[in-house]
């Protein structure tokens, strides 16, 4: 059975401090979670916890770097020792690469795959084991089973939408929706639910950090206003897409487009592949 609301569950969430993580560390404080706000910048994980606090449930910060797979266990063993195990875990944090395919270097490469797809293994793997161990110990209730948890793992619409703008975040959020189909093939046995939500373009900070690969500093400044100005201009505020991770959960959806791109794209990769492919054509704008 999914949660039907979440008062006294633990949440954890990762990239907590900002954009979608915080909005979503909030929208589960608010229906009564006890939120582990989990973040690389351990002051802005705290200031998500602080407004977590003012919403009446309790909650901690941890600076974590998700792609640190030693960090990331003690991490996972630390929630269990401090707290217990959770029951909602969210891996969101993430990073944009843009530029070639030709022009991303190794580095590159090693950063985004560290951050969106080993990030999103280590916080699946330490914590859903901890899950499982948990319901499987319980004794079997067939009348009302146990319930294992849930996972989110944020992958995004470049999942199912390729560019050739965006080679190296399209093919992490596409390897993040293929792990979380065979991680919830395997965990409805321990009645686990997955799900991979899928958003297009939301109003976050996340262009500010992104890295743009094959241009000089000047041209990668540049790039960076126009980013974050479009995301600015885009209007989809991340509240919105927690309130889609929130009822994912409730409802236990396999996958979980957000926003208008969210559903065309993903509408246009089953009915029409050929046109996605004239998209992902569509040049990087030049900084
Ligand atoms: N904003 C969008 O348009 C959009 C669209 C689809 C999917 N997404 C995905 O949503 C997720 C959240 O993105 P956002 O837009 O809120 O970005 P954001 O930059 O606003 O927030 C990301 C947070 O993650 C943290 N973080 C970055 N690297 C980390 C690491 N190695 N370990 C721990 N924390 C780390 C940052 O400090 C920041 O607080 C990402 O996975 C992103 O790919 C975003």
């Amino acid at each position: 059975m999914p949660l039907a609301h979440f008062d006294g569950a633990l949440a954890v969430v990762t990239g907590a401090g900002a954009g979608i993580g915080r909005a979503t560390a909030l929208a589960l404080a608010e229906r009564g979670a006890t939120v582990i706000a989990a973040d690389v910048d351990l002051a802005a994980a705290e200031r998500t916890v602080t407004l977590a606090k003012t919403l009446g449930t309790g909650g901690a910060a941890h600076r974590v770097d998700v792609s640190d797979a030693a960090a990331m266990e003690a991490f996972a063993a630390e929630v269990r020792e401090a707290h217990r195990v959770p029951d909602i875990v969210v891996n969101n944090a993430g990073i944009a690469v843009t530029g070639s395919f030709l022009d991303t270097g190794t580095a590159e490469w090693d950063r985004i795959l560290g951050v969106n797809l080993w990030g999103v293994v280590h916080g699946s793997r330490l914590f859903g084991k901890q899950m499982a161990e948990r319901v499987n110990a319980l004794p079997n209730k067939p009348e009302k089973p146990n319930y294992g948890g849930h996972i989110v793992n944020i992958a995004s619409a470049a999942a199912y939408a390729p560019s050739r703008a965006l080679p190296a975040y399209c093919t992490t959020k596409a390897a993040v929706l293929m792990l979380s189909e065979c991680m919830r093939a395997e965990l409805a046995g321990s009645r686990i639910g997955v799900t991979a939500v899928c958003p297009g373009f939301t109003s976050t900070g996340i262009a500010r950090n992104a890295t743009f690969a094959g241009l000089d500093s000047a041209g990668a400044g540049a790039l960076r206003k126009r980013g974050e100005k479009a995301l600015r201009m885009r209007g989809y505020p991340p509240e919105k897409v927690a309130e889609r991770i929130v009822q994912a959960i409730i409802k236990n959806k396999p996958l979980v487009p957000v926003n208008f791109e969210g559903h065309v794209l993903r509408a246009l990769s089953r009915v029409s592949p050929a046109s996605l492919r004239l998209l992902a054509r569509v040049p990087a704008p030049q900084g």
